[in-house]
């Protein structure tokens, strides 16, 4: 069993609340909110007055993904606009800030995340996993939708579900990046309980069936 989280980044914009009324017809539960700054990573996506007019017209689970420099700046914004997950890059500010962001994320309501690019070892983010409920290893470079699926992530996402299994069980473990019916396998049979798919996903001729097959 695994969650589905599709990404609004691979969505059609001039209809963007029709497809996200229309991901919940198709049985997803999540939806994943790309943040980009174009410092982080060289693009630029949606603000937090996004976050809030979704918020509006959704009751799915909001996953927001800050590929965003020093993410203590606007977590609160982003925690007020109703994320229900706020997840942080650990690359993104000092350990001290990555820390204190977490805990504000948490005072706030709201579930707090933490992830690697694929050049971060898991040993990264080893002091934060007590403290998170999602942890998320990306499995291509962030910045882009419609990239190729690194199988050589696997290794970094088995390990941190063990390191996970050790301190913190009920952690979710969160792939993203070229994931479709395939690499999907592969992730769930690593640990990875939470697969994102924007372009696979969006680009499907089924998407009901897609959901029901990756969440299977
Ligand atoms: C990439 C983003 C992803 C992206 C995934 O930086 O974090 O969430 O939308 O898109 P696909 O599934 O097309 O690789
Ligand atoms: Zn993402």
């Amino acid at each position: 069993m695994a969650i589905l989280s599709p990404s609004i980044l691979s969505a059609d914009y001039m209809h963007f609340a029709e497809d996200m009324a229309q991901v919940k017809k198709d049985g997803a539960k999540w939806l994943h909110v790309d943040i980009m700054d174009g410092h982080f990573v060289p693009n630029l996506s949606f603000g937090y007055s996004w976050v809030k007019a979704m918020r509006a017209v959704t009751d799915l689970v909001l996953d927001v993904h800050l590929m965003i420099d020093t993410p203590i700046k606007y977590a609160a914004e982003f925690c007020k606009a109703g994320a229900d997950y706020l997840t942080i890059h650990v690359e993104a500010d000092t350990p001290e800030n990555i820390d204190k962001t977490l805990d504000e994320i948490r005072a706030l309501g709201v579930k707090p995340g933490i992830v690697v690019k694929p050049k971060t070892p898991a040993e990264a983010i080893a002091p934060y996993l007590p403290k998170v409920d999602l942890v998320l290893v990306m499995t291509v470079e962030p910045g882009f939708g419609g990239q190729k699926f690194m199988a050589d992530m696997m290794p970094k996402v088995k390990q941190l579900r063990s390191m996970l299994d050790a301190v913190n069980p009920g952690c979710h473990l969160e792939v993203d990046g070229g994931v479709d019916l395939t690499t999907g396998e592969i992730c769930k049979e690593n640990g990875a309980d939470v697969l994102v798919a924007g372009s696979a996903f969006f680009g499907s001729a089924d998407r009901a069936d897609f959901c029901k097959r990756i969440e299977k």
